[in-house]
Order: structure tokens, then sequence, then C-alpha cells
């Protein structure tokens, strides 16, 4: 079998929020967070818009495109996506700020408003990975059914919602957005003829760094307690240089991993899509790799960190901009909270 991406799409919310907008409200500067992160603007959610919304959003796009449907109209877009949402079998959502804690899974939210009748659909906790773990996932969902033939995979996230805004160390590097595809199984290619799809996977954790990213209140470690005022409310929490250090080790480590397991070089790959945290670790990454600067395909100047998102939004701009060939190799590689970190290789 092969397991191929058949539609693709995103959603970022209109409100955009520059260097210098948060310079005028925390001590920050545009130059100290291009210079450390590569990051100039981000995109945040108005107080009515959550995870399951940009993640529709996303969805709908995706299942519009698996449609035929190429065009601006609203209600067109979500006639085609409504028709294809009927075909999905399975929906895998990655996310670290889900519509609500524990359940329901942003991701039945998500099969509720597209019609998805006959899919199943859960969530996925792995940070930033989200996208890859959820790819590999719902792939091998398909593999073991013959009955299943497509998924709906998506990486959505609301960021700004968990952000504690005085915080200059993570405030400045994160944002909301939502990016999905759709993959189909189709018979495998016959001898002679060229691989198609996914065509392999890494996904790995270390759960030693757990305390490096993470939300400290709220679940069963740390309940709250009836009455109990919270100073900042629920906030991600980050040791900096501990996950800087883990994500250029993580990256550098699976892209060689990848390469070496399929027998590659970075020649036959055309572009590397990285979680898009900060450039300077892609940077740092590819400079170990001896790899060139422009097979990396990087986005974070404009959208910053959307975790779960970042990859299947940079998928759906290189599939829409027209820079993706059929037979194009291409690889993703994600770190991310838990800590989790792996990659898949994908022949368009
Ligand atoms: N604006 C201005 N100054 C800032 C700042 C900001 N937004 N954030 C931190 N600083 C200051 C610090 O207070 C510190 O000042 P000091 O030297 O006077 O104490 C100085 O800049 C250096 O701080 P440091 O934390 O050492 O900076 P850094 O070069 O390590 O960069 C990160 C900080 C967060 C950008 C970097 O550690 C990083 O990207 N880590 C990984 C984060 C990540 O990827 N998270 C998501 C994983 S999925």
């Amino acid at each position: 079998m092969a397991i191929e991406i058949i539609g693709t799409g995103k959603a970022v919310p209109p409100r955009r929020v520059s260097n210098d907008d948060l310079a005028a409200r925390i001590d920050t500067s545009d130059e100290w967070i291009r210079s450390h992160t590569g990051i100039g603007s981000r995109h945040i959610a108005d107080e009515h818009t959550s995870c399951s919304d940009l993640a529709l959003e996303a969805s709908k796009n995706a299942l519009a495109m698996v449609a035929g449907f190429s065009g601006e109209n609203r209600e067109e877009r979500d006639r085609a996506s409504a028709k294809a949402a009927k075909s999905i079998d399975i929906i895998i959502l990655g996310t670290t700020t889900p519509d609500f804690f524990g359940c329901p899974s942003t991701a039945c939210i998500v099969q509720d408003k597209i019609g998805a009748d006959r899919a199943g659909a859960m969530d996925i906790v792995a940070g930033c990975t989200g996208f890859v773990y959820g790819l590999e996932t719902a792939a091998g969902l398909l593999n073991i059914s013959k009955e299943r033939k497509r998924a709906l995979i998506i990486g959505s996230e609301t960021l700004s919602k968990i952000t504690d805004w005085n915080d200059r160390g993570t405030c400045v590097l994160f944002g909301d957005g939502a990016g999905a595809a759709v993959i189909e199984k189709t018979t495998a290619p016959s001898e002679g003829q060229q691989r198609r799809g996914l065509i392999r996977s890494m996904i790995c954790s270390d759960g030693s760094g757990s305390e490096s990213l993470l939300f400290r209140r709220g679940g069963s470690r740390n309940p709250f307690k009836a009455g109990e005022t919270l100073e900042k409310g629920i906030v991600v929490e980050m040791n900096g240089q501990e996950v800087y250090n883990f994500a250029v080790k993580a990256v550098t480590d699976t892209v060689a991993a990848l390469m070496e397991a399929e027998g590659i070089t970075a020649d036959d790959i055309a572009w590397i899509i990285p979680h898009q945290a900060n450039a300077r670790i892609v940077q740092a990454a590819r400079k170990r790799l001896k790899i060139p600067e422009e097979k990396f395909f990087l986005n974070i100047e404009e959208y910053a960190n959307t975790s779960a998102a970042t990859i299947p939004i940079a998928l759906d701009e290189l599939n829409r901009n027209g820079q993706l060939k059929k037979g194009d190799m291409i690889m993703t590689v994600g770190f991310g909270a838990g800590l989790t970190y792996g990659g898949n290789i994908i022949i368009w």
C-alpha cells in the first residue's frame, strides 16, 4: 500500500502582531527578537476563536482541495469540503491547546463540524511534534484495516491563550494557527515504479526532559483547589536553554537517522520542513549536517512558533505555491514538549 497526501490546508487568524507591537508593551525589541529567533510577527486569535475553530478552517481547506475546489468562494468551499468529509475514516488532531483539557477531544469537535459522519477521531499530545506523530499514526491505522481509506491529520494551536504576555522569554516566541492534510491509501507501486507518499517515519521521545516545557498547574499532579486564585492563569513554562540544546540535537539526529535509514543524501531531498520554533535552531542543525540553507523551508518570520501547526502550515504553503513537484522527496522534522521528536519522509 502507499499512503499519499491528497489535500492540504491552513488557517491563521487575521490579526498580525509585529515585534514592534510587543516592544510597545514589554521590555523587548524587534532587533532582539529577530536576531535571537528569526521571528518578525505572529498571528493572534481573537477571544472568541479556539483551537477547533482554526482546525475547522484548515480542515475545510484541505478537504475542499480533495474535492477539486480551488476558488475563493467560501460557500462553494464549504460544499466541496462537506462532500469530501464523508469519505474520511480517521481524524487525528495534534495540539497542546485543546478547546477543553482532558475531554472531549478537539478532534471530535472538528469531526462533528465538518460532518465526517463515519470517522473515528482523537487528539494526540506530542507537543510541537504532533503532526509528525499524527501522520505516522494515521498511516498505521489505514494500513491495518481494509475498510479505512482516508484520514485527516490536523495540527492546531491557540498558544496565545496560554502565554504569559508579561514573560518576554516566552511570549515573543508563539503564534496561533492550524494546518491540515488529508491522506489516502492507494495501491502500492508495482516493481520498477517510483515509490509514492509516506515512505518512512521516526517518532521518538525523551521524557526525562518533561519539565523543561510544561503546564505545571491544572492536571492531576497539581490540580486546582476550590477558591484558589491563579496569579498568571494557566501558562506554559519553559527552560529556553534546555529546550534549545535538545532541539538542535533532535533536528540533527532525526535528519541524519532518516537519511541513513533510507540510504539517501541531502541531494535526494527537495525540501526539509523543520518545526518552526527558532530559526537559530534550524541554522545550528543545518551547519552540523552540512546541508545547504535553501533545502529548508522557513516561514517563522511571519507566523512564529505555532507548535503542532508549523509543519502542516508550511506544507500547505509549499503545495499551494506550486513548489512541490511530483516525485519530490520531502522530509519533515519536529521536536517539542514531552519531550518528543521525529520526522517523516514523503515522496510527493
Ligand atoms: N527581549 C529582550 N531580551 C530578552 C528577551 C526578549 N524577548 N528574552 C530574553 N531576553 C534577555 C534575557 O533576559 C537575558 O538577559 P540577561 O543576559 O541580562 O540576563 C538575555 O536576553 C539572554 O537570554 P537567554 O535566555 O540566554 O537568550 P537565548 O539566546 O538563549 O534565547 C530563547 C532565548 C528562548 C530564544 C532560546 O533559548 C530558545 O529559542 N530556546 C528554545 C525555545 C523553543 O524552541 N521552544 C519551543 C520548543 S517546541
